[in-house]
Formats: structure tokens, C-alpha cells, sequence
């Protein structure tokens, strides 16, 4: 395995689907996990075994169909939690528990009325066990953002003794600024006993809207695997968005880091999860937003015409969408129209282009955007000629 290989472990049906109103059934799921797997994701999350027999079902079946990618089943440390997980994962050809507690203060004092050594044993105990029953046991310091760095260095080594193959530090509240996240993850690197045969993974929320930053902060300073959903859902603010951190990895050569992922099926991978959660995706959204490859303003439009790279830093192909849009609207300008008007089959003289644009300003600044029928109209009124011979 490459070092500079960065491990996506998606979560989209465990931690997205805790979003209000985006409940899963089985079927659905199992559909999400079918491309996911064929996304190229490393590890798919799907789901949280003991929560209900629903989710337990999920993951037995979710276990069954998945062929490349590492099944995982998310647990509380304690015995129960862990049993339930291990069963739910036996038909996985690549079984994953991730098990975990809360190792901040404030987990520790007000969650669990607890002291650092106890957490500390217990955190030590759950990987243990867990390893009775899988290989690869990942190990979450859940709210590790809020964590000193000392404890959770500790809380580290004590775990990788236990067995545990991945480390997950979760900013669960999503309160950490990158610099902060990426020291967290380089004073771990250098400080813990045994973190060169571990992996180190970031799961970070979006609250301050940081997710995508601090886990590409995290990497660059040493993780190699990152937590995350299609379009950014999640708990509150969401996630990191999957399509985000792959395709700043992609358009970043020089950081030398890598993904498995066929990035041309990420927009068919959003458009999916978006139809099934029923969650709409912004439009503004990175990567899979419907204004993502979308052009409008006059002078925006000029400069793609001329050469798609004057405003795009990437190709919408790379992603899956077909290309990029010129959007009609008041602020378009003569290049826009000229353009637009060709692709639906006018191929408009010089003459005839100062002669409509006026006739375009006074109908475009009445409607919110001008489209292919619209135009037909414009054209057809003003008595130009299509070029289309049917
Ligand atoms: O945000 C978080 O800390 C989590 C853990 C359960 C991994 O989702
Ligand atoms: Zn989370």
C-alpha cells in the first residue's frame, strides 16, 4: 500500500443518516452501498448495529453484497454494543468495528462522571475486546478536538496496545481552525509509541464550517484517512463532504496524496443520495451543486467561451457532469447570447447579434432566466433565420 495512499471511509450511511428526516430502509441502503463500493470508497460505515434491528438488519445485508470495500459497525465501548456489531458483520468478506468513547473533559466529567484513568481502561478494554471477534478494530476518542493533546496521546498508545489498526480523532463539534486539527494530528505522529503501524483518520463536523479544511489540514500533516459523507450530510452541520476532500486532493498534485475513487461517478453518486435521503443539495454546493459548472455573469461567460479553464479549475467531466453551463440572464453579455443561441441553431451575423441583444436585455430583465424556449421565441419574433433544416 502506497504511504501516500489517503483512505476514504465513508459515512453516509451511519453519521448522514442520523440527519432528521433522511432515514434509510434496507433496500434503500443497500443501494448507497452498491455505489459507493463501486465508487471506490475504502471503508462504508453502514450503520450503528445495536440502535435498532432495523439498522442491525442494514448491516447484516449491507455485509453480503459489498465486494471490495471493508463493511464497518459503529459501537459505544462497552461488551453488548460489541457482540451485536461483531454478529451483524460475520457475512463481510472485510469486517470493521469501530468502537470509541468520549475522552474531553467534558465527556468525561459531565457525559460519564468518570476520571481520565478510567476512561482510560475502558477505552482499553473495548478494543480488546473487540479484537476477540475482527482483525481491524478502529478506535474513536470521540470530541479528540476539545481533547489535550497529552491525554489523547495517551489514550492513543493505550489502544494501539490493545490491537486497535486505525485511530479516529473526531472533531465532533466541528470547533477546531485547520492549523489546530493538523497539530493535533502532528503531535500525535510524533509522540505516540507504535502510531507508525496504525492509521490515523479524521472525522470532522462542519459546525463553523471547517469540516473539508481541517481534514485535509489532518492529512497533510500525517493522517491517512478520512471520515466522510456524499454531499457533506450529517449530524447539525454535517460532515466532510467526500466529494470535496478527493477533489482537492485531485486538483493538488504536489501534496503527493491519493485516492481510489472514480471520480467521474461522484455527481450520479450525490444526485443518488439526494433522491433517496430526499435532502436537497445546495445549489452553490462544491463539486456537485447545480451552479457548480454554471456561468452567468457577462464577463465570467466571455472568459469560458474563449477557454473553459479562465474560471473553471477543474472539468466538470472529471465529476460526471456532461459540461459546463451558460445560464442566460440580465447580466449576460453578446458572447452568452451568440453562444447560447448557436447551440439551439442560430448562427447569428454580427449584425443580427446587435440587433436582438437590446430585445434580450428588455426580455431577460423580466424573467429570472432566459432558456432554450425563451430563446426560440426571441429568435423566431425577431424574424431570424434558424439554421436547422429539419
Ligand atoms: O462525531 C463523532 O465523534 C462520531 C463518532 C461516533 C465517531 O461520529
Ligand atoms: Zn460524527
Amino acid at each position: 500500500m502506497s504511504k501516500n495512499k489517503v483512505h476514504i471511509f465513508d459515512t453516509t450511511l451511519r453519521d448522514g443518516e442520523q440527519v432528521p428526516g433522511c432515514k434509510l430502509n434496507t433496500e434503500q441502503k443497500i443501494v448507497i452501498a452498491q455505489h459507493l463500493d463501486t465508487l471506490g470508497v475504502d471503508v462504508i460505515e453502514a450503520g450503528f448495529p445495536v440502535s435498532s434491528p432495523g439498522d442491525f438488519k442494514s448491516v447484516v445485508e449491507i455485509s453480503k453484497i459489498v465486494k471490495n470495500a471493508i463493511v464497518c459497525g459503529l459501537t459505544r465501548a462497552n461488551k453488548k454494543d460489541i457482540e451485536i456489531a461483531a454478529e451483524a458483520l460475520s457475512f463481510a468478506k472485510r469486517p470493521r468495528i469501530h468502537t470509541g468513547i468520549g475522552t474531553s473533559d467534558s465527556h468525561i466529567i459531565h457525559k460519564f462522571n468518570s476520571t481520565q484513568e478510567q476512561i482510560l481502561e475502558r477505552a482499553f478494554q473495548a478494543v480488546q475486546y473487540a479484537k476477540k471477534y475482527v482483525e481491524d478494530v478502529e478506535f474513536y476518542a470521540e470530541d479528540a478536538g476539545r481533547t489535550d493533546n497529552e491525554y489523547l496521546a495517551r489514550v492513543c498508545e493505550q489502544v494501539i496496545k490493545a490491537g486497535a489498526t486505525v485511530l479516529n480523532i473526531p472533531d465532533t463539534t466541528g470547533y477546531c481552525l485547520p492549523e489546530e486539527y493538523g497539530q493535533k494530528i502532528k503531535y500525535l505522529k510524533e509522540n505516540v509509541k507504535g502510531i507508525d503501524n496504525v492509521i490515523l483518520s479524521c472525522h470532522c463536523h462542519n459546525d463553523l464550517g471547517l469540516a473539508t479544511a481541517n481534514a485535509i489540514s489532518g492529512v497533510v500533516n500525517g493522517a491517512r484517512q478520512i471520515e466522510c459523507t456524499i454531499n457533506g450530510i450529517g449530524e447539525r452541520a454535517g460532515n466532510t463532504a467526500l466529494e470535496e476532500v478527493v477533489m482537492i486532493l485531485k486538483q493538488h498534485p504536489y501534496l503527493n496524496l491519493d485516492t481510489s475513487i472514480n471520480t467521474k461517478l461522484l455527481y450520479s453518486t450525490s444526485q443518488l443520495v439526494r433522491e433517496k435521503m430526499g435532502m436537497i443539495v445546495q445549489p452553490n454546493k462544491a463539486i456537485v451543486g447545480e451552479n457548480a459548472f454554471a456561468h452567468s455573469s457577462g464577463i465570467h461567460q466571455d472568459g469560458v467561451i474563449k477557454n473553459r479553464e479562465t474560471y473553471e479549475i477543474m472539468n466538470p467531466e472529471d465529476v460526471g457532469v456532461n459540461e459546463s453551463s451558460i445560464v442566460l440572464t440580465a447580466r449576460s453579455g453578446r458572447a452568452a447570447l451568440a453562444y447560447r443561441a448557436k447551440n439551439v441553431g442560430y448562427n447569428l451575423t454580427k449584425i443580427e447579434l446587435d440587433s436582438i441583444y437590446p430585445k434580450f436585455l428588455q426580455f431577460a430583465d423580466q424573467n429570472k432566466e432566459v432558456n432554450d424556449t425563451a430563446l426560440h421565441i426571441l429568435m423566431e419574433t425577431n424574424r431570424i433565420q434558424s439554421n436547422i433544416h429539419i
